[in-house]
């Protein structure tokens, strides 16, 4: 998949890219049986909700058939690819599972705040790309983006060690709504299936999940293979130091699984 030149310049504009429906109900439902597997894992990459429910399942695609398929994935590889302007590697993979009444908040961050604060990597060359396993809806904890706010380059920051189990640096109030008062906040929405594509740079937060539902959403995040990270504080499953650069697999890797 390649993007075309308005959607390049939407991306510059705006920070984000939304796919609706790039994959089939089939294919979501061999991910969707797959985020059930690992959540079930007794393993340190499986991080929990102070209920006991998943919150994270980080490296996934190196212990699950589907998940690596999906990490290697053309319909996600290539545009980022096109966009960082050569090949890739995954800096982290996470399937966030924000689980019915129990998904506990993301606060307001860059992940590139965290990327360059503490594994030293050198440019916001890498992004974001999010593949919805969930409908995800107004009701159930969506991304809520604030558009533009990539332009900004890392914006201060403090390091929150005490809100979630996930420490994470978290932008304060003023910042927000600065960044809010120029772009507006939105929250891409849509059916199990879609893709959502962010900079690195762009500001963005969840509401906690207090709905019935679900929202299961699989993060890559992936990084130009000459902009890896230089240092290696954090767990190798949270901060990869494999720098292989990915090779796309056949369109139909996710499909060849459907029962
Ligand atoms: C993240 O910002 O890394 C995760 C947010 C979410 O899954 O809601
Ligand atoms: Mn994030």
């Amino acid at each position: 998949m390649q993007l075309s030149q308005q959607q390049i310049a939407e991306f510059e504009r705006s920070g984000y890219l939304f796919f609706p429906n790039a994959f089939s109900s089939d294919e979501v439902g061999v991910l969707k049986q797959a985020a059930n597997e690992v959540y079930r894992l007794e393993r340190e990459e499986v991080w929990r909700e102070k209920s006991g429910v998943a919150r994270t399942a980080f490296a996934a695609h190196t212990y699950n058939d589907a998940f690596r398929r999906l990490g290697a994935h053309p319909r996600l590889i290539e545009p980022v690819m096109q966009l960082l302007g050569g090949p890739v590697y995954m800096h982290q993979y996470k399937v966030n599972a924000k689980a019915a009444f129990d998904g506990d908040v993301w606060q307001w961050h860059q992940d590139y705040g965290t990327w360059a604060r503490d594994d030293l990597m050198p440019e916001p060359r890498a992004m974001n790309i999010a593949v919805f396993l969930d409908d995800v809806t107004a009701a159930n904890g969506p991304l809520i983006f604030l558009p533009g706010s990539h332009k900004h380059g890392v914006v201060d920051a403090g390091h929150d060690l005490e809100t979630t189990s996930y420490p994470l640096w978290t932008l304060d109030r003023e910042t927000v709504t600065r960044l809010y008062q120029e772009g507006g906040c939105v929250a891409p929405t849509g059916d199990a299936g879609s893709v959502l594509m962010f900079s690195s740079l762009l500001v963005h937060a969840s509401p906690p999940n207090i709905s019935p539902m679900d929202r299961t959403i699989v993060y890559l995040s992936l990084c130009h293979v000459e902009n890896h990270i230089r240092q290696f504080k954090r767990p190798e499953w949270v901060a990869h130091r494999d720098f292989t650069p990915i090779e796309p697999l056949p369109d139909d890797t996710l499909a060849e699984l459907v029962a």
